[in-house]
Formats: C-alpha cells, sequence, structure tokens
C-alpha cells in the first residue's frame, strides 16, 4: 500500500506544476478523455513524471493529468485510467484518488465506456449510475486500514451522491440528452462476458456492466468524496445482439457519444461554479 508520505509526494509534484487549486477530479474512460481538450490554461502532466503514478497501456488512455478551467471550475482530469486486468493492484488504480484527495478535490466525476445489459438501452446512451455491484470479489481497501485516510468499514449506501444525480438529471434535460438511471456491474476483464454471464448480471439487477469504475469509487467513498458516475454504453452486453464485441467499436462509439457527453458534464460543472 502507498502510505501518506507517498500520496502527499505525488500531490505536491502536481502542485508545484500550477497555482491552480482544482475542486473538482474527473476521470475519463475510453475513448471519453477529449473532454480534457476543453480545459482552458491546461497544464499537462504526464503521468510518468508524477511520483508513484502508474501508466496505462489501454488504448483510447493518453496518460496525462489535465488542470485547469472548466466552465468556471477548477478541475484535474486524468486522461485514461488503470485497470485492474492490466495487472495493477487495486492501490495502484486507485492511488490517483488518493492523490486528488489529498490536492483538496471533495467532487469526483468518473465516466467509464461500457456494455448494456438493459435491454431498453441504446449504444451511444448515456447512464447516470446510481449505485454498483462488485462482481469480482476484489476490494481496493483490503488490508491494513490507514485511520487517517479513513475508516475501516465505509458506508456505501450513499457514495453516488443525490444532488450530483439531480444536477446531472437537470442539466440533461436542459440540454435534451438523454440520461437513462442505472446499476454498474464491475467484471474484471479483460473477457467480455458470456451470454450466460450476463443473464446472470442482468437477474442480479445489473443495467450495465463494464471492466473499471468501482474500485476508484470505493476509494473516493473511503476518502469521503462526494461521486457522480457516468456511463456510456458504448454496445450491447454479449448476447443480446448476433455481433461479437470488440473494443474498436468501443472507442469508436465512445467517440460519436463524444459530443452529448461533453456537452452533460460541462452543463454539471457550470451548475457547480454557480
Ligand atoms: Cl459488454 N463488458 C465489459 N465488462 N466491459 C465493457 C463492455 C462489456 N463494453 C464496454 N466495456
Amino acid at each position: 500500500m502507498h502510505n501518506i508520505q507517498e500520496i502527499n509526494q505525488a500531490a505536491q509534484y502536481i502542485a508545484s506544476k500550477t497555482d491552480a487549486k482544482p475542486k473538482v477530479g474527473l476521470i475519463l474512460g475510453s475513448g471519453l478523455g477529449s473532454l480534457a481538450d476543453e480545459i482552458k490554461n491546461p497544464v499537462n502532466i504526464p503521468y510518468n513524471e508524477i511520483p508513484f503514478f502508474a501508466q496505462s497501456g489501454a488504448v483510447g488512455h493518453a496518460n496525462e493529468l489535465v488542470i485547469g478551467d472548466l466552465m468556471g471550475v477548477t478541475v484535474a482530469a486524468m486522461k485514461g485510467r488503470f485497470h485492474y486486468y492490466e495487472g495493477f493492484t487495486l492501490d495502484e488504480v486507485t492511488f490517483p484518488v488518493r492523490v486528488m484527495k489529498a490536492l483538496g478535490i471533495e467532487k469526483l466525476i468518473i465516466t467509464n465506456a461500457c456494455g448494456a445489459v438493459n435491454k431498453d438501452f441504446e449504444p451511444g446512451d448515456l447512464m447516470l449510475i446510481t449505485d454498483h455491484i462488485n462482481l469480482t470479489g476484489a476490494n481496493p481497501l483490503i488490508g491494513p486500514n490507514n485511520d487517517e485516510l479513513g475508516t475501516r468499514f465505509p458506508d456505501l449506501s450513499q457514495v453516488y451522491d443525490k444532488d450530483l444525480q439531480a444536477i446531472a438529471q437537470q442539466v440533461a434535460q436542459e440540454k435534451d440528452v438523454t440520461l437513462h438511471e442505472g446499476v454498474y456491474a464491475w467484471w474484471t476483464g479483460p473477457t467480455y462476458e458470456t451470454p450466460a454471464e450476463i443473464r446472470m448480471i442482468r437477474t442480479l439487477g445489473a443495467d450495465a456492466v463494464g471492466m473499471s469504475t468501482v474500485p476508484e469509487v470505493i476509494v473516493a467513498a473511503h476518502s469521503n468524496m462526494k461521486v457522480l458516475g457516468i456511463s456510456c454504453l458504448t454496445n450491447m452486453a454479449s448476447g443480446i445482439l448476433e455481433t461479437p464485441l470488440s473494443h474498436q467499436e468501443v472507442i469508436d462509439v465512445a467517440a460519436k457519444a463524444r459530443e452529448k457527453f461533453v456537452s452533460l458534464i460541462k452543463g454539471v460543472l457550470e451548475n457547480l461554479s454557480a
């Protein structure tokens, strides 16, 4: 586990690169990183310069932190995240969330590209994450608890913040963007699910399935941060359509959903700046 000195060392390195004091953190999923290109007066910090940060090898992840102004809010945006399936420990996957908290960030907007389990959804749609199911048995908090970082047994009943959800739905309505609500199931990957696994996941009550987000959300909860989760449904999950799943399709559809995704997140930030 990274200790507080290491977390602070990373935060201090980032703080040394800019006078801006980020208030909102953004974790941008596959194909969604271009939101960071909208940031004004950006300071781009490659992950490989930041002490103890990992490097994602996943396609569609640029591996840089971008700090600057977005709709009147100082943000720190992660262009690319680390995945459990890449072989990183969950401590490595969630280290950036610890660092964001150390930088003074109290609100986190976590996004991902994922598969639609709910048959009423369509590829390219957006979903507000209202809750999650951890299917993996893994948890970033397993191990000794550092009481300075958070409590031993964190409550997850309100981790997806109701006020942030209400703002997102209000913005979606104003901008005429369809924003489904649903439960996100975390699957380790890197294989996609089998059709039988998708039937199981649907029966368990999930609307979407993906390979990220839940570890970061758990550490955000441990850190007492407020979370807004937005999924881009890039494809129907296994067995719903006849066609096989491909990562290229995930990237392509996320890119097509870019406009409404960017408009939604910018609207949320505009609201937070007021
Ligand atoms: Cl169908 N499953 C998982 N686990 N992750 C995905 C996905 C499906 N589509 C995009 N990401």
